[in-house]
C-alpha cells in the first residue's frame, strides 16, 4: 500500500487547489479541484465542469481519474480533493474510484490548504461492488 510524505500530500493538495481555480461551476458555485498521483508517478488534476443541462454535470474527481485512465493510468495511489467547505467525494466518485483500487488515499481537504481528513476508497465506500464482483 502506497504512503505519502507531508510533502507528498501537500503538493497533492495545492495541485487540486489550483485546478479548482479552473471549475466551470456556474450553478451550483461549488468550485470542487481533483489531483492524483499513479503508481508510475505521474499526477493527474480535474476540476467540476457543469452543464446547462445539469445531468450533464461531472465531478472534479472524475475528470481526474478519466484522464488518467484515457491515458492508460489505472493505479491510482492517492487522491486529494479540495471543496469549498470539506465536503467529500460523492458515492457516484466513490464507485468509480473503487474501480481502480479501493486501498487508494483519499485526502480532503480546504481551500486554504488545510488537510481536513485522510482515509481510503475502502473506508469511503464499504462493501463496494468492485470488478471481483462479476467474477463466476
Ligand atoms: N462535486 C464535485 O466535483 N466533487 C465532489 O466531491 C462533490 C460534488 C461537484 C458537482 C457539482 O458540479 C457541484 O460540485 C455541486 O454538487
Amino acid at each position: 500500500m502506497a504512503t505519502l510524505t507531508e510533502e507528498e500530500r501537500n503538493t497533492l493538495i495545492a495541485l487540486a487547489n489550483e485546478a479548482r481555480r479552473r471549475a466551470y461551476a456556474p450553478y451550483s458555485q461549488y468550485p470542487v479541484g481533483a489531483a492524483l498521483r499513479t503508481r508510475s508517478g505521474r499526477i493527474y488534476t480535474g476540476c467540476n465542469i457543469e452543464n446547462a443541462a445539469y445531468p450533464h454535470c461531472i465531478c472534479a474527481e472524475r475528470v481526474a481519474i478519466f484522464k488518467a485512465v484515457s491515458d492508460g493510468e489505472r493505479e491510482i495511489e492517492a487522491i486529494a480533493v479540495v471543496t469549498p467547505n470539506g465536503g467529500t467525494p460523492c458515492g457516484g466518485c466513490r464507485q468509480v474510484m473503487a474501480e481502480f483500487g479501493l486501498d487508494t488515499i483519499v485526502l480532503i481537504a480546504h481551500p486554504d490548504g488545510r488537510l481536513l481528513q485522510q482515509t481510503t476508497v475502502r473506508d469511503l465506500l464499504p462493501g463496494a461492488f468492485t470488478p471481483k464482483d462479476l467474477e463466476r
